[in-house]
């Protein structure tokens, strides 16, 4: 396992190209299921998790490549072989269950197993299995498996009590090839979302409402195959954003959406860095010195659960005490107790951290504990005094592109120690 050994106390200064959306990318990916014949995807992020998916639908007889130079891939969907999405592959990754609808709707049957646990949750997947059943599937649960069958899914009115990424997802690729018409209530609305609604579009679907909190889709009797290049990831650029903020210095980060960010971007202008943008492209200018700012995570368009653990590492050094509310999972904390051992002063309440500000924070041993939390840990390593050890950063692998590449580009003294455990 690679670790991340960090001298504190450089400002950042430069440009950084934002990567596609890990997220974004994982939904389009199972939806290729959908149809027969050939897709290729752009601006892809080189991830341990694009390559997970990549084996779980290569085990299901999709056959793909993957060109990390030209940042492409491509899969051809002609011959499915199995209708399984394993325990091996579901374990690594939660996103492994959007191949669910897909298969369900294309081929009338499905066997995916129920996610492990996570470094956070309880994370269930009963709005994934209700929508699925609403729809006309037999479902049934055993060895920790779904099983799911279904001759044809039937359109119908689904409300979500919750807004789910995930569920709304799943729940939209099956109802494009269901006889009639879907409506989803309360449907998430995360750029992601949107992306898959336009690519299912571009296949052949009718889903109506796209960007709004209800959409609805005309079953259609067969879609096709097509390209998309993928939006850029919102969450990697918040994270670049807060590290300039903690460490003072000016980026530009390209290739961004910036509407993506509104709600980031508000809560960082609050904390008196100055920010400016573009179309596709966002400069910030910090002098580390921060105002507290609190936050309440909730879905999109507010701010993200994904940057919590980031704003926790920049409140940890504002001027004052600030509260940080996770209302999406009120355990998603993992990295206090790690961002503590770096000399912050944080405590949980509930789905509430308390932080107090403090002067400096001290370079340590600490361990990535999951992909946001491990983010979190690099920010303040760039602020603290001395050296930071990040360790099993193959937390970090899944989500950021080579963001010990990127940080050094921009004047961090931070290298990767190959095979490490301490
Ligand atoms: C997606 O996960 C993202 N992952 C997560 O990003 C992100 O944190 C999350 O959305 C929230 O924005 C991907 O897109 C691959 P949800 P997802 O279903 O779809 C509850 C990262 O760091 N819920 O929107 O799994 C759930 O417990 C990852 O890139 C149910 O109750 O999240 C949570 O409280 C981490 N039942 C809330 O909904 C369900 O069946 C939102 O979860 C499903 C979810």
């Amino acid at each position: 396992m690679d670790k991340f050994v960090i001298k504190g106390g450089n400002s950042l200064n430069g440009e950084v190209e934002i990567s596609g959306a890990k997220n974004s990318l994982l939904a389009l990916m199972p939806a290729t299921l959908l149809a027969n014949g050939t897709f290729t995807f752009y601006n892809v992020p080189n991830l341990s998790d694009i390559k997970t998916m990549l084996q779980l639908l290569n085990n299901i007889g999709v056959s793909t490549s993957m060109d990390m130079v030209k940042k492409q891939i491509q899969l051809d969907t002609t011959s499915i072989k199995s209708f399984e999405a394993p325990y091996e592959y579901v374990k690594k990754m939660r996103a492994s269950i959007y191949v669910l609808g897909p298969m369900l709707a294309r081929y009338g049957e499905a066997k995916v197993s129920l996610p492990g646990g996570c470094a956070w949750g309880p994370r269930p997947v009963d709005l994934h299995i209700d929508g699925i059943k609403k729809l006309g599937a037999d479902i049934k649960l055993n060895n920790g498996y779904i099983f799911a069958k279904a001759k044809k899914l039937q359109g119908t009115k689904i409300v979500f009590n919750t807004s789910s990424v995930g569920a709304t997802g799943n729940i939209l690729m099956a109802s494009t090839l269901a006889k009639g018409t879907t409506e989803i209530h309360n449907a998430a609305i995360e750029p992601e979302i949107t992306q898959l609604s336009d690519f299912l579009n571009k296949m052949g679907a009718k889903i109506y409402g796209i960007g709004t909190n209800t959409l609805t889709i005309d079953g259609v009797d067969e879609l096709y195959p097509t390209d998309e290049t993928i939006i850029p990831d919102r969450i990697e650029a918040a994270t670049f954003l807060c590290a300039c903020a903690i460490v003072g210095g000016k980026i530009k980060l390209k290739n961004i959406i910036q509407n993506h960010l509104t709600s980031v971007l508000e809560k960082l202008r609050e904390t008196g860095v100055k920010i400016s943008t573009s179309e596709n492209e966002i400069e910030i200018f910090s002098d580390s010195n921060i105002k507290v700012v609190d936050i309440e995570t909730a879905p999109y368009p507010n701010f993200p659960t994904d940057v919590q653990a980031q704003w926790i590492a920049l409140m940890s050094i504002a001027n004052g005490v600030s509260k940080i509310k996770d209302t999406i999972y009120f355990d998603r904390f993992k990295h206090v107790p790690e961002l503590n051992r770096l000399g912050a002063n944080i405590v949980v309440k509930e789905n509430v951290a308390i932080v107090n500000g403090v002067e400096n924070l001290v370079g340590a041993k600490v361990m990535s504990t999951d992909l946001r939390a491990s983010a979190s840990l690099i920010l303040s390593g760039l602020k603290a005094t001395g050296i930071t050890q990040v360790l099993r950063v193959y937390h970090l692998d899944r989500g950021y592109e080579a963001i010990e590449r990127k940080l050094q580009r921009l004047g961090a003294d931070i290298k990767r120690v190959k095979g490490e455990e301490y």
